[in-house]
């Protein structure tokens, strides 16, 4: 059952978030959605620009309607991921979204209001809401390379007022991709968990976002390299940070790198183990399965598995 973001956000709030997760093709829907039931969790569901442009838009449309009917129990949101004003309209205007995010965090503090003003104003006419973004993750966006620029927790009250945006992605040390310690290789993260803090102290019950939220797990780093990979010096997100956000209002939790990392590991070791193979078949039945155990896993983590009946009754009260 396709929900509204806000929906899951509201049954969320202050305990547990809800995984995010991003999609490209059949194959990892079909693990997310599996995961996500065998661990009764809702969960969102989304969809990058690139994502959108990798084949065309309608596949990913269709294969979700496709797993919608094919898992009719799970509960989930549809959310584009990184959206330009273009694309948030598009999206909007398509019916099928629950949210959009508009991504104007490399504009200045007054255009970035600007922009995710007007996009608000349209998406709210249709009842789908927006999450924006405030200050720079560090690392490389779509289309936005840049250095950690912290949200200050003023500025986003004043925000979210002018905007009227219904959650905020916060920069608190996270960036997207494999290598979130860069620049001092080996240094622990440690998140500016006194900028969730203080965000939720001045906008008390309001959605805080979490990108960058891959844990790049060293095993399977090491298993990825083992069989003939090459990512030196990655790093990630320790796991326990993502569950304590989850309890200090950040209602959303965006991970993308790690299922590429479990892509990559799956369809390595096959090669190197198992050379007289080529039935495509043959590779993507256990990547789902392996898909599948790390969306349970993260479930698990993040605190939202278990509850998918509460969030239905709530749905129905509504
Ligand atoms: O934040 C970006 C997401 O990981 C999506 O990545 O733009 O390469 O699809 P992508
Ligand atoms: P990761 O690269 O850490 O998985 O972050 C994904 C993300 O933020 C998508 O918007
Ligand atoms: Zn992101």
């Amino acid at each position: 059952m396709i929900v509204t973001t806000a929906q899951l956000f509201k049954c969320a709030y202050g305990k547990y978030a809800v995984g995010a997760f991003n999609i490209n093709n059949l194959e990892q829907t079909v693990g997310l959605f599996r995961g996500s039931l065998e661990s009764k969790a809702p969960f969102i569901i989304q969809i990058s620009q690139g994502a959108r442009k990798y084949t065309d838009k309608r596949f990913l449309e269709a294969i979700i309607r496709a797993a919608d009917q094919v898992f009719p129990e799970a509960v989930f949101a549809v959310h584009l991921d990184h959206g330009d004003e273009a694309t948030c309209y598009d999206c909007i205007d398509s019916g099928f979204y629950s949210s959009v995010m508009i991504d104007a965090s490399h504009e200045s503090f007054e255009k970035n209001i600007e922009i995710t003003k007007r996009v608000v104003d349209r998406a709210h006419a249709k009842g789908i809401s927006v999450e924006a973004e405030l200050g720079q993750l560090g690392g490389v966006e779509e289309h936005v390379v840049g250095t950690v620029k912290l949200t200050k927790p003023a500025e986003a009250k004043e925000f979210v007022q002018r905007t009227g945006c219904d959650s905020l992605a916060v920069a608190i040390g996270t960036s997207h991709g494999a290598f979130k310690f860069k620049a001092e290789p080996g240094k622990k993260l440690g998140l500016h968990f006194e900028v969730v803090t203080e965000i939720e102290k001045l906008l008390p019950g309001f959605p805080m976002v979490l990108h960058g939220s891959s844990s790049v797990p060293k095993s399977e780093v090491d298993r990825i390299n083992a069989a003939g990979g090459k990512i030196k010096d990655s790093s990630g997100v320790p796991e326990e940070d993502l569950a304590k956000a989850g309890k200090m209002g950040v209602c959303k939790v965006n991970i993308d790198t790690d299922g590429r990392l479990v892509w990559t590991r799956v369809h390595r070791e096959m090669f190197r183990d198992m050379p007289e193979k080529f039935d495509l078949r043959d590779f993507g039945k256990p990547f789902i399965g392996e898909y599948a155990k790390m969306i349970a896993g993260k479930n698990q983590m993040l605190g939202s598995a278990g509850h998918l009946d509460e969030v239905r009754a709530a749905l129905k009260k509504a």
